[in-house]
């Protein structure tokens, strides 16, 4: 029997350090971390929709066959013959999509809240490897219904794997180093979509990217901890409170948002299932899922480019921001005070026209090949609305890096350009492209097929 009064601060701190799920968290927090102006709940919010995931994805499991003979019919059963089937279904689909805007949305914070500054340089290369495989394991779900917006959506993804083909082909080299048709093995198994594919992306789904996750969590709980809780400015006045009861209330309160939009989107929209996937029948247009179209219309210009050389920089970039931005002073400040939201709102306003005015060309006036008869593929390659928007971006960077001096400003400058310009694209690959990946502004004015 302890003799310590309930309620005193050591009693509290001990419940902190006692629990399993109160001892991620510190037995002390500062009050401004838990403003919901400071993460908006996306931390925990990730937090909620992973657990209902494997919640929800082991349950599924029971029903679920992994053979490229039943797959279908057993989804088909899960929607239309298991009790509660449809809704489990549901809330799984959503869960996922959710997951990655929420993991995109926390990024942003913490970029925008220069969270990774101070010493806390591991955690933000931890999220962007979180990021990357929350993409996978929600991309590695799709193909698993089987359906044809499946097959399709994931013979698109593999042949995005392959692209490196574009630049082996252009050399001549292909029969003898084929970079890409490995990667493409390696991860469907086979030259086209069918059982290897299934098998792997069921294995990659259930079991490896859910355990990387896992373990990736862990360690970000750890670093959070570890790097004294969340950022917040030098000059903050904010006092430290127990974590129990207050942060934990807090939390609940995200739990409980979290459930209720979820439960409530379940309720009233359907997880999609087409027709049996036919290899023989392609979609038209056959779009990957909606988080990668933006990578899918950058293909449409250069698949090499496009599809690996654009999202390498890109990664390269978030990997390196920490390395090469030390200026402390702006942690914790939301676009660091009122020069990064100038800096925030021009490089918005630049990236914007930029994108639109290259998209404008390419739809309208077609781009080198369609200028002049036999141009080089590996010209096209190096210059192609891909690759001119990434170097137009990098210009506007380091011309604002030479103007402010500073490069945490340089590398939101940069960091906003090249969100502007997935966002377009994203856009325009989700809402304008149509059959045959035709522009057009209105999908009423698609042609019938
Ligand atoms: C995908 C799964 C992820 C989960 C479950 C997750 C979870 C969390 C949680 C619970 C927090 C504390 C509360 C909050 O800031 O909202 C946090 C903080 C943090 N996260 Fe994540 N996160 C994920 C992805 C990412 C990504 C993609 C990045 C960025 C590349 C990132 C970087 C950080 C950083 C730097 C902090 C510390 C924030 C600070 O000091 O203010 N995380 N994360």
């Amino acid at each position: 029997m302890s003799n310590i009064p309930a309620g005193s601060n050591k009693s509290r701190i001990r419940k902190v350090s006692r629990n399993f799920f109160l001892h991620i968290h510190a037995p002390r927090v500062n009050l401004r971390s838990l403003k919901l102006t400071t993460t908006w709940g996306l931390g925990v919010g990730l937090v909620v929709l992973f657990l209902i995931l494997i919640l929800t994805g082991v349950l599924l499991m029971l029903y679920y066959t992994p053979s490229v003979g039943q797959a279908y019919s057993s989804v088909k059963d899960i929607t239309y013959v298991v009790r509660g089937g449809r809704y489990l279904r549901n809330l799984h689909r959503w869960a996922a999509h959710g997951m990655v805007i929420l993991a995109f949305l926390h990024l942003i914070r913490t970029f925008f809240t220069g969270a990774y500054l101070k010493g806390r340089r591991l955690n933000w290369i931890i999220g962007v490897a979180m990021l990357l495989v929350t993409l996978f394991l929600s991309f590695s779900g799709y193909l698993l219904p089987w359906d044809q917006l499946a097959y399709w959506a994931v013979t698109i993804g593999s042949n995005i794997a392959a692209s490196a083909r574009e630049f082996t082909d252009a050399l001549g080299v292909t029969q003898a180093f084929d970079p890409g048709g490995l990667v493409k093995r390696l991860l469907i198994g086979d030259e086209v979509v069918g059982q290897e594919a299934l098998t792997r992306f069921y294995m990659l789904h259930i079991i490896f990217l859910p355990l990387t996750l896992l373990v990736l969590m862990g360690v970000h709980f750890w670093r959070i901890r570890k790097d004294g809780g969340l950022t917040r400015p030098a000059d903050s006045q904010e006092q430290d409170i127990h974590t129990w009861p207050t942060a934990l209330w807090a939390e609940l309160a995200v739990v409980m948002v979290s459930c209720a939009v979820l439960m409530a989107m379940a309720l009233f929209f359907d997880a999609p299932l087409k027709e049996l996937a036919n290899p023989l029948l392609p979609e038209n247009p056959a779009k990957s899922p909606w988080y990668f179209l933006g990578i899918q219309e950058l293909i449409s210009y250069s698949a090499f480019a496009g599809g690996i050389i654009v999202p390498l920089l890109f990664v390269a970039f978030l990997v390196s921001i920490p390395f090469r931005d030390r200026e402390d002073a702006h942690a914790g400040n939301w676009f660091s005070g009122s020069e990064g939201k100038r800096v925030t709102l021009a490089s918005l306003a630049f990236s914007a026209i930029v994108t639109i005015a290259a998209l404008f060309v390419n739809v309208n006036f077609g781009w080198l090949g369609d200028w002049f008869a036999g141009v080089p593929q590996l010209l096209i390659i190096l210059i192609n609305p891909g690759t001119v928007l990434a170097a137009a971006y990098v210009g506007w960077s380091s011309y604002l890096r030479r103007r402010t001096g500073s490069v945490h400003f340089a590398a939101m400058a940069l960091f906003t350009c090249a969100l502007v310009g997935l966002i377009i694209l994203t856009y325009v690959g989700v809402w304008l492209r149509g059959p045959d990946w035709e522009f057009y502004w209105l999908r009423s004015s698609w042609p019938v097929q």
